[in-house]
């Protein structure tokens, strides 16, 4: 893992704490969909973990940053087409990980300070291997299996019920008492000699070979028909729950014990703790077992084991605060680097790319890795015709560690990296203290162009239905479409497209409506798709609710091109702002050629004014603070109470105060509120209003 953050988080600035979060989220978000929904992933796992451990840092450290869109708000990517969707009546939500010894005795820690327990109190700990396969959720209504989906992103997944009826470890009817409704979840994974033997037939008949047993089981899975699914011996482990309509078990070994009983395969290797050291000797154990076994595993999964517990404990963003992934160390290999790929990027950065002689590692053929920047060659010294370290965690492209300096080849040179585009021939140049060298080319430069306009068409912007990279690429190939503006003037070169091949009625005007739907957007997503420099979703979402109004904003923006002026001062106060990102900005808004381009679109859309998300609960959007002895739960449960109901929760009062909430000892901080007429209510108070 070689993430390295140029500035500490403890003595980051509110703006650069943005900027660096626009960056995280932003790099999150194109690999979630690389990932999951083009099923071609750019980064290694352990990259992704690391960014994505970076991104909760920092959210921890500015809370204010935690937006409902960040990416550690969220499971997975969207559902893709072909299967109907279906809401999860409770949420599928993901773990957080642990990388080492530390990290695990850290998480123990953790849950006992949560919940108040002593060290010399037990804690039980369930172990459970982390299968490498597609979580699923499967419904059962008076004890026979309705409906089963996947994950998708979390809060809705998709309907593989015809699918899920195939595997044999899924029980059409459950053996014995379950209550009325029962969702049962776990993982499905097809066995690694299954695997073997699949791409050997798929071999024999010309057809795709998968990657590992994991892509082969999600192929498997979201086949559209379900006599294909049939064909493969997938399997599943069941491992936790979603909706119960009465209670079934007070713990995870009982809920295992249980759902065994119901027809369901358990894992057999899983163990009940109640030491860090059991813990982390069964992590050993199992990692002992893990070439053996015929199911891919990416670590052990600990588990609070009661469940009363489990529901004091509760979740923080995207993952329970009772359970933990601690995964296993990423596999290496080594291989010849035959040559690095240059990549030009939306604002013109110059990414390398390694492309590699094809290695097996961990079971997966690698051809190309990434290197991250120019500094990152240099600093590793990596030659082309090196033998290099090269690292996967998971199923995804890997990274480049380091040169095998032993087998250097004689006469390998130094890396030089390029200083002009390799794309339009335009310098490339680096400003003093960024890691990246940009391509100057601009408007010339048709790969800035395409990316642009990947960019503007992506999930997290316009999220055009049928428009992805592959296909805007191809329009911006043919000339079809030069800007983003062009999308909404398909409709015009509707006799071009249907000369398209594989382009037919139908599918024409399947495009043409998805086009129009997306007419409506609302401004913060609008301001995110225009891909200006710095510019991304947090920080389109503050301009969004800054300003209100597309005409709002682009009036003050014009104003603001006076940096003696109040405009301009007004853009600089926004917290979150500072003077390079509004130059970024004011210099993109000055520029003749994007004012056209956003007046093109403004007649083509209808962009709408800025909303904040309603709430349904009474605390939503309340700054609440807390003081003196808390009896009945911990500070931290508080807290956490309070802001899973929308609240902020602030360590002083101010006139901004709606409630303080004060146990017995409070000292100033009541006396202050009461002096501000501030509503102040004890814990008991607080205890009915957080569960009203
Ligand atoms: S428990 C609320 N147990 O890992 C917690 N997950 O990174 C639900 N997984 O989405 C998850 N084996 O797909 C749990 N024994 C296990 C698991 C397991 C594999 C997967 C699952 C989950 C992901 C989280």
């Amino acid at each position: 893992m070689s993430q390295e953050t140029p500035v500490s988080i403890d003595t980051m600035s509110d703006e650069q704490a943005r900027l660096a979060h626009d960056e995280l989220a932003d790099a999150l978000h194109a690999h979630n969909a690389a990932y999951y929904q083009d099923d071609a992933p750019m980064v290694s796992d352990a990259e992704y973990d690391a960014l994505f451990q970076q991104l909760v840092a920092l959210e921890a450290a500015f809370p204010e940053l935690k937006t409902e869109d960040s990416p550690t708000q969220k499971v997975g990517a969207a559902p893709s087409q072909g299967f109907a969707k279906i809401r999860h009546a409770i949420p599928m939500l993901s773990l957080g990980n642990a990388f080492d010894d530390e990290d695990v005795a850290e998480f123990l820690t953790r849950i006992r300070r949560f919940l108040s327990i002593g060290d010399d109190e037990p804690l039980e700990i369930v172990g459970e291997p982390k299968i490498d396969g597609l979580s699923v959720s499967l419904r059962y209504e008076d004890g026979v299996f309705v409906r089963g989906a996947t994950r998708g992103d979390g809060a809705e997944g998709e309907d593989i019920t015809a699918n899920l009826r195939t595997i044999h470890d899924i029980p059409e009817k459950l053996a014995g008492n379950a209550p009325g409704i029962a969702e049962i979840r776990g993982e499905v994974y097809l066995p690694k000699s299954a695997f073997r033997a699949l791409n050997e037939t798929q071999k024999a008949n010309d057809a795709k070979i998968f990657a590992n047993p994991r892509n082969a089981a999600a192929g498997s899975l979201r086949q559209l028909d379900s006599a294909i699914t049939a064909q493969r011996p997938l399997r599943m482990f069941a491992y936790s729950w979603g909706e119960f309509s009465a209670n079934v078990a007070d713990s995870q070994w009982e809920f295992l014990e249980t759902v065994s009983n119901w027809g369901f395969q358990t894992n057999p290797i899983s163990r009940l703790c109640t030491t860090l050291e059991e813990v982390l000797r069964l992590y050993q154990d199992i990692g002992e077992q893990r070439a053996q076994l015929d199911y891919d595993i990416d670590g052990v999964v600990y588990k609070v084991n009661r469940i009363d517990l489990q529901r004091r404990l509760g979740f923080v963003s995207r993952a329970p605060r009772w359970a933990i992934a601690h995964k296993f160390p990423a596999e290496q290999a080594t291989t010849i680097l035959k040559g690095i790929d240059i990549q030009v990027g939306r604002t013109g950065s110059l990414t390398p790319v390694a492309r590699l002689e094809p290695v097996t590692v961990g079971g997966v053929v690698v051809s190309n890795a990434t290197l991250h920047n120019e500094d990152e060659i240099a600093r590793k010294d990596v030659r082309i015709g090196d033998t290099v370290v090269i690292q996967r965690a998971g199923d995804v492209i890997p990274q480049v560690v380091r040169p095998v300096l032993e087998k250097r080849p004689q006469g390998a040179v130094p890396y030089a990296f390029p200083t002009t585009c390799p794309v339009c021939g335009s310098e490339a140049v680096r400003d003093v203290d960024e890691a990246v060298r940009r391509c100057t080319g601009g408007l010339i430069c048709s790969a800035q162009s395409v990316e642009r306009l990947k960019h503007f068409v992506s999930r997290n912007a316009f999220d055009i239905e049928g428009l992805g990279a592959k296909n805007i690429t191809a329009f911006h190939e043919d000339g079809l479409v030069n800007g983003p503006a062009d999308i909404f003037r398909l409709a015009e070169k509707r006799d071009t497209l249907l000369e398209r091949e594989g382009w037919g009625d139908q599918s024409v005007d399947n495009l043409l409506a998805a086009i129009d739907e997306r007419r409506r957007i609302g401004l913060d997503r609008f301001i995110y798709a225009l891909g200006i420099r710095q510019i991304g979703q947090a920080t389109a979402r503050l301009l969004a609710r800054t300003y209100g109004t597309v005409d709002a904003w682009r009036a003050s923006m014009a104003d603001a091109q006076d940096r003696a002026g109040e405009a301009y001062q007004d853009l600089l106060n926004i917290d979150g702002i500072g003077a390079s990102v509004a130059e970024d900005l004011l210099a993109f808004v000055h520029e003749d050629h994007n004012r056209q381009v956003l007046d093109d679109l403004e007649n083509l859309l209808e962009i709408e004014a800025f909303a904040a998300p309603p709430s349904d609960s009474a605390l939503a959007g309340k700054t609440i603070v807390f003081t003196g002895t808390l009896e009945k739960m911990t500070r931290s449960e508080a807290k956490a109470r309070a802001e899973a109901l929308g609240a902020k929760v602030s360590g002083s009062v101010s006139s901004k105060t709606d409630l303080l909430v004060a146990g017995p000892g409070a000292g100033s901080k009541a006396k202050k509120a009461a002096e501000l007429g501030i509503e102040t209510i004890d814990e008991d108070g607080w205890i009915a209003l957080s569960q009203g």
